[in-house]
């Protein structure tokens, strides 16, 4: 395997403890670097396994910025390849979704069973002998692992598990899942999709600012609140919640003490006491009351998993580079399998309501990353300042993570995230 040139960048000078530098955003040259070492060979969150449920089914989706086919054979396995002929490079799928039992290049017509093989080539005898289909099926994903149906791939045959990856996170995900009465979410309410003209870091970073909602989302943050909590308490100087650094670039807004402080989610749950009894029932009957209870109070968590997976209330958000200045996010909601009809539709109304084109919050947000990336044109002083909370932070051996714990409001979050990007481009 040849060997990944040297880098021309200096990331020990460009990501400081206490600032980092704007160039970061802007430059093409690192952002091709960030494919080769961050998208091309970390783990990255592909698709949830409930997008293919069945035989014959399959997404498309992209690896940075490598195409790739989801599908699931005839025996229910799970398939990553590379959406590529073996021919002459075609794209041999162009849906977002489908089922399908091939697929059919367009160009010349090698066509490709669900597991990959190619299974057909027209006009044979143009071949010889020594020509071997087998050698021609897609390319595989070199390592695919999943926790709890969310599925993530490495581009590279080796370097840590997907479990090692995770670390801390992987117990945030069960957090997720466990709201489901029967275990299991499901990802099959379609995708909201935006895209903005800035690089794809800022929505990651953004995803775990817990300085921002009640700034920039001043009156979203006043209308979900409806006067029942004081905002200052949930997002403000004198909240008592936490932002985390989990390590290997995950992190976490951790509002578990304001829950408790407020008996319960800080935002009342939006549907009706009849389906709140019918779904305490259901997640008593499988967790038992004491953990159920648990489950219920701590409610959905709110974290990121370096590079591209974010949880936020109902659903999960993926980032998808498209170019050092442009980016889409997907919303999946992801509906709570065996929970009462009305809380899923609920789940379902909220990602639109929060974060569809005329949405609360999105929209916001998107602006804010559009503002910064005009600003990173203004290069007579690169800076951009991470140093708020730095004298506060602690060492957080709750659940013996090893991470660091600051304010909610404080940028421990992206610290952590920086520390890692910095760890992986110099390696
Ligand atoms: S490129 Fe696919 S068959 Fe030729
Ligand atoms: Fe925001």
């Amino acid at each position: 395997m040849a060997s990944m040139p040297t880098s021309q960048v200096n990331y020990r000078e460009l990501i400081q403890s206490d600032r980092i530098s704007g160039r970061l955003y802007y430059d093409a040259a690192i952002f091709a670097e960030e494919l080769e070492k961050i998208w091309h060979r970390e783990w990255v969150y592909v698709a949830h396994e409930s997008e293919v449920p069945e035989p014959g089914d399959y997404v498309t989706r992209q690896i940075g910025l490598q195409p790739v086919i989801v599908s699931r054979d005839e025996d229910r396995h799970v398939h990553l390849m590379l959406n590529r002929c073996m021919h002459r490079g075609n794209t041999v799928c162009q849906s977002d979704r489908g089922n399908s039992h091939a697929f059919r290049c367009a160009y010349h017509g090698w066509t490709y069973d669900n597991r990959g093989a190619l299974v057909g080539v027209p006009y044979a005898a143009g071949y010889d002998a020594s020509f071997r289909k087998q050698e021609f099926g897609l390319a595989k994903a070199p390592r695919v692992s999943a926790h709890r149906g969310l599925i993530f791939a490495s581009l590279s045959a080796s370097g840590p598990t997907l479990d090692e990856h995770l670390g801390p996170a992987k117990r945030l995900i069960d957090q997720f899942v466990d709201l489901s009465p029967e275990g299991e979410v499901e990802v099959r309410s379609g995708v909201l999709k935006h895209s903005y003209k800035g690089n794809w870091k800022m929505a990651l970073e953004n995803s775990v600012d817990g300085y921002h909602p009640n700034i920039l989302h001043h009156a979203a943050m006043a209308m979900m609140m409806k006067g029942k909590n004081d905002m200052e308490s949930v997002f403000g100087e004198g909240s008592e919640a936490y932002a985390r650094d989990l390590g290997n670039g995950a992190a976490q807004l951790d509002l578990n003490p304001v829950h408790s402080k407020h008996g319960g989610r800080v935002v009342a749950p939006a549907w009706s006491k009849e389906t709140d009894v019918e779904y305490r029932a259901a997640m008593e009957r499988r967790y038992g009351a004491e953990r159920a209870e648990k489950i219920l109070a701590g409610g959905p968590p709110h974290f990121c998993i370096f590079p591209n997976l974010i949880f936020i209330l109902n659903q999960f958000r993926v980032i998808q580079p498209i170019g050092v200045e442009e980016t889409v996010v997907c919303y999946y909601p992801a509906l709570l399998k065996g929970a009462p009809e009305e809380i899923n539709r609920r789940r379902l109304t909220e990602t639109y309501l929060i974060h569809g084109p005329a949405g609360r919050v999105a929209p916001d947000d998107i602006e804010a990353y559009e503002r910064n990336q005009v600003g990173f044109r203004a290069r007579v002083n690169e800076w951009l300042v991470l140093r708020r909370g730095l004298h506060r932070e602690v060492k957080d051996d709750r659940g013996g993570n090893g991470g660091i714990a600051g304010h909610e409001t404080d940028e421990t979050t992206q610290r952590g995230i920086w520390r890692h990007y910095r760890e992986v481009m110099t390696r």
